[in-house]
């Protein structure tokens, strides 16, 4: 999955810039993740818009990259914003939990046959602050805190989980706990440290990719590479 985070201070290059970057590398990627950082530099409308037609006509899914994490009208307005711009699945955090929170996100991509990708891991050093902590919950049973989100991801019916590529443990442990048709997506190869081999063996289906693609001299053989280190 091509993570599609070109910066540009002119919109009109960046348009530019991104639709050339899909034509070089689509026959190789499986979907396009496109961050806040688009959607702020272009706008939904006449910008972020036209990138997602660009995708579709690569007849490839678009992935909206919200990190949805807030209270469930604020998340159910931007889904439904994201759906209007024609993404097909959403990525969101489960820490708001589901009551309020991320209710809301399921059940309206839910009614439009739409996806939700949970974070259930992030790539970053940091991450293992929040993510690892050990919590006792109500059921006695101590467990850190990325189990919690990977058994929401499961009772929720997500469609999809993140678990860094840093940590091949980590993915292991999700891939047991989520069962083998969920699909666990990977960021973090290559800039980040990243091993896809790794990522791969420990039991991720897509690896998420940006820099090690987008900032290649050949992107479009940077991409093939990719692909064949997801195989
Ligand atoms: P690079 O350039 O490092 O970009 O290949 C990675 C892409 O993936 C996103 N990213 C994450 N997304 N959980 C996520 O949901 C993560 O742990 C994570 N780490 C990186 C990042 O935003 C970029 O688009």
């Amino acid at each position: 999955m091509l993570a599609l985070d070109l910066e540009d201070s002119d919109r009109n290059n960046l348009i530019r810039r991104s639709c050339e970057m899909l034509g070089a590398v689509g026959k190789f990627i499986c979907a396009v993740k496109i961050n806040r950082q688009l959607v702020l530099s272009l706008g939904l409308r006449d910008g972020v818009d036209t990138i997602v037609e660009l995708v579709h006509d690569l007849s490839l899914p678009a992935i909206m990259d919200a990190k949805l994490n807030d209270v469930g009208h604020t998340n159910q307005f931007m889904t439904r914003s994201y759906i209007d711009t024609g993404f097909d699945g959403i990525i969101a955090s489960p820490v708001a939990g589901w009551e309020g929170g991320l209710d809301s996100v399921f059940q309206l991509t839910s009614s439009l046959g739409k996806g939700v990708i949970l974070l259930i891991y992030m790539s970053n050093p940091g991450a293992e602050t929040l993510y690892s902590l050990k919590t006792e919950p109500a059921d006695g049973k101590p467990r850190p805190v990325f189990e919690l989100f990977a058994e929401m991801a499961v009772q929720w019916k997500a469609s999809g989980v993140i678990v860094g590529a840093t940590k091949p443990d980590i993915i292991s442990r999700v891939r047991k706990l989520v069962g083998p048709d969920m699909g666990i997506f990977s960021p973090g190869v290559g800039v980040q440290g990243g091993d896809a081999g790794k990522a791969i063996a420990a039991g991720a289906d897509y690896l998420i990719v940006g820099r090690s693609i987008y900032d290649a001299a050949d992107p479009s053989d940077a991409a093939r590479r990719h692909r064949e280190m997801a195989m």
